[in-house]
């Protein structure tokens, strides 16, 4: 077990950083179209290098060097294969989806923080046909099937399941339509657009509905940008010391803490350099600033679903109670997040309260500093650094290896390796 002691200073050093939920997609995508791809800035880390096994073992050639990545396709692929997911939900859900309309058989299993997770795809794939079942050695097993399109009006607030059932779209008979009451991040429409695959949005204001049909890819040569839910780290160290992060994807579904950070009175800057597959990328400068206790509602947390523990780190630097409402999907994480948020919340000294769906952090203004054991949850242990820069006394992060899971560049950009 790696123990970690994180004193009030860093050394902020530019590194590459690129965004998750991005890499895997590009990885799929690109294991699936008719021709080669590469990708610079690709965020390795242990989750996309656990696609990245999946999909070399259904038949693709990958090859990293560095950040670069290069992808041959399969042509067909690899039948009766084990798929080891390892902690990574969206490698589970998003090659769940794909696999069940590769006509293939295969098992997939993953870590034990990944086995206690409900998976929540087998019923709309099952819909479309996949024999897909869940058994007590392994997440599920899909057997050979031939998959059609339905419509499937979404009851939860996921992009991994909405993703899943994209991708089985790809192979299956006719149309498949994903319709959601909230839309979440879109990075995989969006992408199967750069792709050439054929693919309507249809954003009606209430709800999002997307349509898929069979249709072959072509290669793609991408720069991924920066991951934001990596930057939603380093952002509340800017209240103290200042800070800057640039060419970071600025989804409005992934960017609800930088509108919570302005709500809350954080003085910040964001300049639009670019465009990622229809998504903005920029440059997000957060000044030194006093914060104010603030709401999250319900109908936010989607936009912030992975930067709440962070979030909550940053409701101690205020004054008063900052209030979490809606957090149940927070339940489905690689931990039970809301109780791993509270309990890191308690350890780094301030008070924290759970409430049946949500969570009341009681800030003093300040972090005093102390022990905290993450139980293998990245992102609670990335929430601990950061907890641990701007506390008095320091935070010491047990088992901060699996830092690892989310980015292999977290602790070396802030000068802690
Ligand atoms: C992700 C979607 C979110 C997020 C996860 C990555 C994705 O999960 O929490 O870290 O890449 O689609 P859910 O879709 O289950 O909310």
């Amino acid at each position: 077990m790696k123990t970690l002691q994180v004193a009030n200073s860093f050394n902020f050093t530019k590194m590459p950083f690129g965004d998750k939920s991005v890499s895997h997609r590009a990885l799929i995508l690109a294991a699936i179209a008719c021709e080669p791809s590469t990708y610079n800035n690709m965020g390795i880390c242990d989750d996309v290098l656990s696609t990245a096994d999946c999909l070399v073992k259904l038949g693709a050639k990958i090859s990293f060097d560095g950040e670069k990545a290069t992808v041959i396709p399969f042509e067909k692929a690899n039948n009766d294969v084990i798929l080891n997911c390892g902690n990574s939900g969206t490698t589970a859900r998003l090659l769940g989806g794909l696999v069940s309309g590769l006509g293939i058989k295969a098992k997939f299993i993953g870590d034990k923080s990944l086995t206690n997770r409900p998976i929540r795809i087998i019923e709309p794939l099952t819909a479309m046909g996949a024999k897909i079942t869940q058994a007590k050695d392994c997440l599920f097993e899909i057997n050979p099937s031939v998959i059609k399109g339905i419509t499937f009006q979404t009851p939860y607030i996921s992009a991994q399941i909405k993703s899943a059932v994209l991708l089985a779209g790809l192979n299956a008979d006719g149309e498949t339509t994903v319709i959601e009451k909230v839309i979440t991040r879109m990075h995989t429409e969006n992408m199967l657009k750069a792709f050439g695959g054929n693919i309507i949005e249809n954003n009606k204001g209430l709800y999002n509905e997307i349509t898929v049909k069979k249709s072959p890819l072509k290669g793609v040569n991408m720069t991924v940008p920066n991951d934001f839910s990596t930057a939603a780290f380093l952002l509340p160290l800017g209240l103290k010391y200042g800070i800057k992060i640039e060419n970071v994807l600025l989804s409005k579904e992934r960017t609800g803490f930088l509108r919570l950070l302005e709500k809350a009175g954080a003085e910040i800057k964001v300049v639009q350099t670019g465009d990622f597959c229809g998504e903005p990328t920029g440059d997000v400068t957060v000044y030194h600033s006093e914060i104010k206790p603030f709401t999250v509602e319900a109908k936010d947390v989607s936009d912030m679903i992975d930067e709440i523990p962070v979030a909550c780190v940053t409701a101690c630097l205020a004054d008063g109670v900052s209030e979490f409402y809606g957090l149940s999907e927070l339940k489905y994480k690689e931990s039970d997040r809301i109780t791993e948020t509270a309990n890191l919340i308690k350890s780094i000294g301030c008070r924290a309260e759970i409430l049946d769906d949500g969570l009341l952090i009681q800030g003093n203004g300040k972090i005093d500093g102390g022990i905290i054991n993450p139980n293998g949850d990245h992102r609670i242990a990335m929430s601990a650094v950061t907890a641990g820069i701007l506390s008095d006394k320091g935070v010491t992060v047990k088992g901060a290896e699996c830092i690892g899971v989310s980015s292999r560049n977290f602790l070396k950009m802030l000068g802690l390796e």
